[in-house]
């Protein structure tokens, strides 16, 4: 049976970086292992608890959910905006972190990685996912890291997939994560 993997892409600009990353991703994972770059983020409303209730809850946030309780595990990219999470990726997470205690993240392993524009590729911003998610339920491998720096310059030209070094750390990413989620598929 094949590993589901759920990429959640934080940067809903068509010509995003990070979804380039994503897209690399799944097309570098390894046999036993489907990574799906989930589309639709931009379509669902900030999280609110009053619309959180039975019958209320928007068609878009649904899917998402779900879409994640279907993976095994979940794959995300972040850009770094003003030192942090974006808030498109923040909701997806405080959607999926509900409802308390049985969110759809459930104890499944998370890595999180990203570019962004800046030195350190959005470090800040990969540790406060990291962070959230955590509390959201999600089982984080905080060994698996990857922040690419200069997004802008690094992948003006040249797609992640075609970059050398950074498919071979991509590819070493989704085969970590890989394995990790396998573990639980097995057991
Ligand atoms: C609102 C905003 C805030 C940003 N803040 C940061 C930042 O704090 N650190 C950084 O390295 N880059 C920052 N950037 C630049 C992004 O890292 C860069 O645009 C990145 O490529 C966006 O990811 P994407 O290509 O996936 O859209 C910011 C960009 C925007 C639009």
């Amino acid at each position: 049976m094949s590993v589901r993997i759920l990429a959640l892409v934080g940067s809903l600009r068509a010509g995003s970086h990070n979804r380039q990353l994503a897209e690399a991703a799944a097309k570098l994972a390894p046999e036993g292992a489907e990574v799906q770059v989930y589309e639709g983020l931009a379509d669902i409303p900030f999280y609110n608890e009053d619309i959180d209730v039975e019958g209320s809850v928007p068609a878009a946030a649904t899917k998402l959910r779900e879409a994640a309780q279907a993976a095994d595990a979940f794959l995300l990219f972040s850009p770094e905006y003003n030192g942090t999470i974006p808030a498109v990726l923040k909701n997806a997470i405080d959607w999926l972190s509900r409802p308390f205690g049985a969110g759809a993240f459930g104890g499944k392993p998370v890595a999180v990685i990203g570019t962004a524009f800046g030195q350190y590729g959005g470090v800040w911003a990969q540790d406060d996912t990291r962070k959230a998610v955590g509390i959201a339920g999600g089982k984080v491998i905080e060994d698996i890291k990857l922040s690419i720096p200069g997004s802008v310059t690094r992948f003006a030209e040249t797609h992640p997939s075609d970059d050398a070094e950074v498919a071979a750390q991509l590819t070493e990413v989704v085969a970590r994560l890989h394995g990790h989620a396998g573990e639980i598929v097995t057991a």
